[in-house]
């Protein structure tokens, strides 16, 4: 029925109209008006530029200004009507215009809107269901401001701490980004990617491929990532994504291996869309087919970056600044011949089907009252259970926490009494500067510390202060004194320490251990004597081996949403038994930034006595880790065959008891280490399944786990191939493990 449509409208349009759909514009080319940045009034269009824009240019896609703030549903209902009305009346087609924003934890460009925690404490909980009810929700509010098109998930690779974008992925693990990114596909798109419902909205996987594993660690910045490891390690997300039929995919800035993304046909055509059979629209991110002229220099004019992006397969350019240029050098591209009309048509059809999907022809804008659970508490209560979740206890010596109520602290820290902080990036705006604003209602950690316990327990001293006027990096030590002398009055002392919000490069860091001032800060509070409980509310794994040991619990919180003070504070003082894992390896050493998956030469001992090799892999906290407030035994680790005949499957039992006083989830990880490859060295290990599970002080429950050696223990060979091979595997269930035997294919090995 789509098909058809599209086929129908595409007979119908000229080249001009064609490569308008090409474009994607920002609201500020044709929102002039004054009320340009009100959240709460009408914002009245610029009617001239919409004409030309959509009219004559026939513009097919619009999206936010990055420095744009939220808006009331009701303020994007009428704005998004505004735009739609010219598109569907005054241009010839009558084609609806596809309006997408990054609402990537919760619809953060809508005032009222539910925010979640940001994907990296999302992976830490490891609750997929959690993760699909947050992306449900996200996705009825987005609908509910009449946005139909989302630019998430985030399926990079979380491999390099430094990254300013790092608490964007699901972490280091492809396994867990794939699970965890085909939850948030279908939440946002429905079981059977029924985009055209009005509560979903069509996702946008980004970035592909190989961002966030920069030399320089700086965003944007060129990569070299073997084929070997871009298959092995950043496409499996890719894949599972696809398969689970999301809509569009949004590409990496980057250059990899010298060759910018956005004209790399091989990796865009060939592998995206014919290998993996990628069905729907490819969008550019910012401005990057210009980069490629003025920052990348593979194009000496403009017209040559057209050129090269659209043939490597792009189908829209995001900000083609002068979209002018872009729509006229794209259609001389085409009379030249330098650009086939398939390439252009088959860019259309994919737009359009995205758009037939999303039904925005029948309905091109969805009216707020029909969105009657908006803000409700129902989702509050989703996005606190993800942050309660998330939190992840890494240290808790002698047992500090929980707290008991009546126990008086000093709260301070920087990160205290912030909601910016505890947000990030892309929440009201795209670094967050408008936090404070919007989410004022809710509780900072300091004000969910003082409401769980009463304010007469809390004393509050910043310490350090972040500058919050956009100057990210900037903190004041104002009242550190004041913060150790308070420390004298109290029993134990809560240090919220971290970062401010930050993303692309503007969260560029030169340095990754934690700031001076912070670091100071720590250190004299814990001169003091008093018991130090550190919180970390950051959005990257900030070295803290300096003086890390002073503390006596540590607890990362990430960037946990407008929830996350609430459900610290009932961590802290034991309502709630922490189950958080570490989605990455926790870096002691700025030199030794490597994740759980890396090769057995990483990890040689120094001989006892004789050499002390200290750059060993010793990471601060494991990959996977995270206490509870009780404690949990594995046993009868068993595996259905101890030689497994190829073809079969390998079915894996284990047994897990709570052997302590409390009820609490415990997240089961089984890993898989291949022994011995050939060609290529296996990696350490590998994790193949997770399931979060509840038990009751007491209580044993035996999981059993299907391994598929064709997909389970397969590596990729340097040809870029997967391959699986017979020989010894271990399996490895917390502290168990066991061996078994993958036999030849029709023989025994
Ligand atoms: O979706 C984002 C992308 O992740 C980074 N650059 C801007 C895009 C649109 O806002």
């Amino acid at each position: 029925e789509i098909a058809k449509r599209v086929e129908a409208l595409l007979a119908q349009m000229t080249l001009e109209e064609k490569v308008g759909q090409m474009a994607q514009i920002t609201l500020d080319v044709i929102g002039k008006g004054d009320n340009r940045y009100s959240s709460h009034e009408p914002l009245s269009l610029d009617p001239t530029e919409m004409r030309k824009a959509l009219v004559e240019y026939h513009i097919g896609s619009v999206l936010n200004t990055a420095n744009n703030r939220a808006r009331t549903p009701q303020v994007w209902y009428q704005l998004i009507g505004q735009i739609q009305d010219v598109a569907m009346k005054q241009t010839r087609l009558k084609i609806p215009i596809l309006y997408g924003v990054d609402e990537i934890h919760g619809a953060t460009y809508t005032v009222g809107a539910t925010l979640f925690p940001q994907q990296i404490g999302q992976a830490a909980s490891r609750n997929r269901e959690l993760v699909r009810r947050g992306a449900e929700i996200t996705a009825y509010e987005t609908r509910a401001s009449s946005i139909p098109w989302n630019f998430s998930p985030v399926l990079d690779l979380g491999a390099d701490p430094r990254s300013p974008r790092h608490w964007e992925t699901f972490g280091e693990d492809p396994y867990i980004i794939s699970e965890l990114g085909k939850e948030m596909i279908r939440g946002y798109e429905g079981e059977q990617n029924q985009v055209g419902h009005p509560e979903k909205v069509a996702s946008s996987l980004k970035h592909f491929l190989g961002y966030q594993v920069p030399v320089s660690g700086k965003d944007r910045t060129p990569a070299y990532i073997s084929d070997e490891a871009l298959r092995e390690y950043h496409l499996p997300p890719f894949r599972a994504a696809v398969e689970a039929g999301a809509h569009t995919l949004m590409v990496n800035s980057a250059i990899i291996n010298g060759v910018p993304m956005h004209t790399n046909h091989a990796l865009l055509t060939g592998l995206l869309k014919e290998e993996l059979g990628f069905k729907g629209l490819v969008v550019t991110d910012w401005q990057d087919i210009e980069f490629l002229h003025t920052r990348d220099r593979v194009a000496a004019t403009h017209k040559e970056a057209i050129m090269l992006a659209i043939n490597a397969g792009i189908d829209m350019s995001m900000i083609p600044y002068q979209y002018e240029t872009f729509c006229n050098g794209l259609v001389e591209l085409v009379k030249e011949g330098k650009v086939k009309q398939e390439r252009i048509d088959d860019a259309v059809r994919r737009i359009l089907r995205v758009k037939y999907a999303l039904n925005l022809f029948e309905r091109p804008v969805t009216n707020p009252k029909d969105y009657p659970q908006f803000g409700s508490k129902a989702f509050e209560q989703a996005s606190y259970q993800m942050a309660a979740e998330s939190i992840t206890l890494l240290k808790n010596e002698g047992g500090i926490l929980p707290l008991s109520k009546g126990t008086n602290v000093l709260v301070t820290g920087p990160n205290a009494n912030s909601m910016r902080t505890l947000n990030g990036a892309w929440s009201y705006s795209w670094q967050g500067e408008k936090v404070e604003e919007f989410a004022g209602k809710n509780n900072t950690i300091l004000e969910a510390i003082q409401k769980e316990i009463g304010a007469q327990h809390v004393q509050y001293v910043p310490g350090v202060s972040y500058n919050m006027e956009g100057k990210y990096w900037e903190e004041a030590a104002d009242r550190m004194d004041e913060a150790v002398a308070a420390a004298q009055g109290v029993d134990v002392i809560i240090l919220a320490l971290g970062e401010n919000s930050y993303t692309e490069k503007p969260g560029d860091l030169h340095d990754l251990y934690l700031t001076e001032q912070q670091t100071e800060l720590a250190r004299r509070l814990a001169a003091t004597g008093k018991p130090v409980v550190l919180v970390l509310n950051e959005g990257r794994p900030r070295l803290l081996s300096r003086f890390e040991q002073q503390m006596q619990a540590v607890v990362q919180i990430y960037l946990p949403g407008n929830f996350g003070g609430d459900a610290l504070a009932d961590v802290l003082f034991g309502d709630v038994n922490p189950s958080g894992k570490l989605p990455y390896t926790y870096p002691r050493f700025p030199n030794s930034l490597l994740t759980y998956i890396h090769k057995p030469s990483e990890e040689q001992k120094g001989q006892e006595g004789a050499y002390n090799y200290e750059a060993d892999f010793n990471p601060q906290w494991a990959f996977g880790h995270g206490l509870s407030y009780t404690t949990f035994a594995y046993s009868k680790l068993s595996l259905s065959k101890e030689e497994l005949p190829w073809g079969e499957q390998l079915t894996v039992s284990i047994t897990v008891t709570n052997t302590g006083q409390r009820e609490g989830k415990e997240v089961v990880q089984l890993f898989t280490s291949d022994l011995y490859a050939s060609g290529i060295t296996p990696d350490v290990k590998r994790l193949r399944r997770f399931e979060k599970i509840l038990l009751k002080p007491g209580e044993s429950k035996t999981l059993s786990f299907t391994l598929n050696p064709q997909q389970d223990l397969s590596f990729t060979n340097s040809q870029g191939k997967p391959v699986v091979e017979a020989g010894e595997f271990e399996v490895l269930i917390g502290d168990q493990k066991k061996r078994f035997r993958l036999l030849e294919n029709g023989g025994a090995n």
